[in-house]
């Protein structure tokens, strides 16, 4: 059977989906090539979010068709994930030697499509239609260290998974392309995703990491909104028309808590299961119940990334983000209220147009208020087909670049600070890969970076030796 090499671009939804296609060709047989070197199928799994990300993607596959036109003409090459939604057929035209192109809704048929190409039943396949259901697919996981579907690799046992909870988005933020590539907000059952769960755990998983673009959305829509009439012509074209407020299509609140909150119930009830992370909440939709969930599931790991994009309210609200630098505040005050030592990370982006000076003065004071132990600071980047790129006061990509020095120079003063904070403290760790000697979980942290925090387990051996 041949074998397959994915390479990932993106968030962690295009690494639980490159890992789910992974699963789905190993099942049929594939092996995994440790390499695109010496691999009959290179998927290259897409991320559409900056241009950068395109361009990377773009680039990669470009040298790889030149060295395998020359000496391996028999490989199979294609694109997944959000560029091969967005740009389809045209990535066909600007590479010829691509074969495959498979969208965010056909993840699951990609192995139909790479068999249709080796059986030369079909010579190029462009697959990027919505598919009812699509969200439900991904599931199959590549737990490494217990299988022997490693192609031989042993690899170390895998304590933490992520599991996709929902697909899409319906924020329709102005700047961001997520919606068009990912399509509208379905999610997965409750009893679903606990199965999922569960079979995590029943083969050594400790941790999951819930997915979603928009989990404060999870469960709100039933099932997709009836498609959009012909007046309401191409909901690119028209993304306005989607700002309307959510008119209640969803599934009511219950005793008080949204679905998502009961959904981290249902998995916080799996035994065994030790610590449930998500990603990404919404502001919008971040309500008391899950602020309050932090307090009563002690398997909830104490932190938060909640993305705030700028501390602008102007801005906030070009961006159609729906909330105001106060509601962001007022979140976060409730979760240290909760918990104060809870982590807190975001998203920011700099350079929105018609962003100001003043603008990013709001910005740098709501980072500094907030004390972030992280933030991932983004430079914008126009997308096409959304309202942003199409404004007419876009901010020049020096002014861009200078204010992305100076914010990121802030975050990272802020978070070496806390990191320093938390040398000599003691700290519960999950152990990602086999410990050979020492059975020992808790360290003492000894050293802190700018991301790493450094520990010893021999200091807290030491301590409680002390104390006998
Ligand atoms: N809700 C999703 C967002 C996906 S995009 C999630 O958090 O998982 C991830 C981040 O990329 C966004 O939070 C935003 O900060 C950044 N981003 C999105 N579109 C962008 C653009 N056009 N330019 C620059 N950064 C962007
Ligand atoms: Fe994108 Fe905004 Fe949704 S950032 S993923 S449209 S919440």
């Amino acid at each position: 059977m041949p074998s397959v090499y994915i390479k990932t671009y993106g968030c962690q939804m295009n690494e639980r989906d490159s890992e789910a296609v992974a699963a789905q060709l190993v099942a049929k047989g594939y092996t995994l090539a440790p390499s695109e070197h010496v691999a009959d199928v290179i998927l290259l799994n897409t991320c559409s979010v900056r241009d950068l990300a395109e361009q990377k993607a773009l680039n990669k596959m470009e040298n790889l068709a030149a060295d395998i036109r020359r000496s391996r003409p028999h490989v199979v090459l294609g694109f997944m994930g959000c560029m091969a939604q967005s740009r389809g057929h045209e990535l066909i035209d600007r590479l010829p030697d691509v074969d495959l192109v498979v969208g965010t809704q056909k993840f699951h048929r990609t192995a139909d499509y790479l068999d249709d190409i080796f059986a030369g039943r079909r010579d190029k396949v462009v697959e990027v239609e919505e598919e009812k259901g699509s969200e439900a697919t991904i599931k199959e996981h590549l737990l490494h260290g217990r299988g022997d579907a490693n192609g031989g690799h042993r690899l170390p046992l895998q304590v933490t998974a992520f599991v996709s909870i929902m697909q899409g988005c319906n924020q329709y933020c102005t700047f961001c392309i997520v919606p068009h590539t990912r399509g509208e907000e379905r999610s997965r059952t409750i009893p679903d995703i606990v199965k999922e769960c569960r079979e995590l755990v029943s083969r050594g998983v400790k941790e999951v990491t819930l997915l979603g673009q928009i989990v404060t959305s999870y469960g709100r829509r039933r099932s997709p909104r009836p498609s959009l009439s012909p007046s309401d012509g191409d909901r690119l074209a028209k993304p306005v028309e989607r700002f309307l407020p959510d008119r209640g299509s969803g599934v009511p609140i219950q005793d008080g808590k949204s679905p998502f909150v009961r959904l981290l119930e249902a998995v916080h009830e799996i035994a065994g299961l030790e610590r449930i992370r998500f990603t990404s909440p919404h502001p919008r939709g971040y309500g008391d119940d899950l602020v309050e969930a932090y307090a009563r599931l002690p398997k909830l790991c104490e932190s938060a990334h909640l993305p705030v994009q700028s501390g602008s309210d102007r801005i906030l609200k070009r961006m159609h983000r729906g909330y105001t630098r106060e509601r962001y505040l007022g979140i976060i005050d409730k979760l240290r209220r909760v918990n104060p030592e809870m982590g807190i990370t975001t998203d920011i982006i700099v350079g929105f147009p018609g962003e100001t000076e003043a603008d990013l003065a709001e910005t740098l004071s709501l980072v500094r208020e907030v004390g972030f132990d992280n933030a991932f600071v983004f430079k914008y980047s126009p997308r096409r087909d959304t309202p942003a790129a199409a404004m007419p006061d876009q901010v020049l990509q020096a002014v861009i670049e200078e204010r992305h020095g100076r914010l990121l120079d802030l975050v990272n003063e802020i978070g070496k600070k806390k990191f320093q904070d938390c040398v000599g403290r003691r700290a519960q760790i999950l152990v990602e890969g086999p410990s050979r000697k020492n059975p020992e979980r808790d360290l003492r942290i000894t050293r802190a970076g700018s991301f790493t925090l450094y520990g010893d387990p021999a200091i807290v051996n030491l301590e409680e030796s002390n104390h006998e």
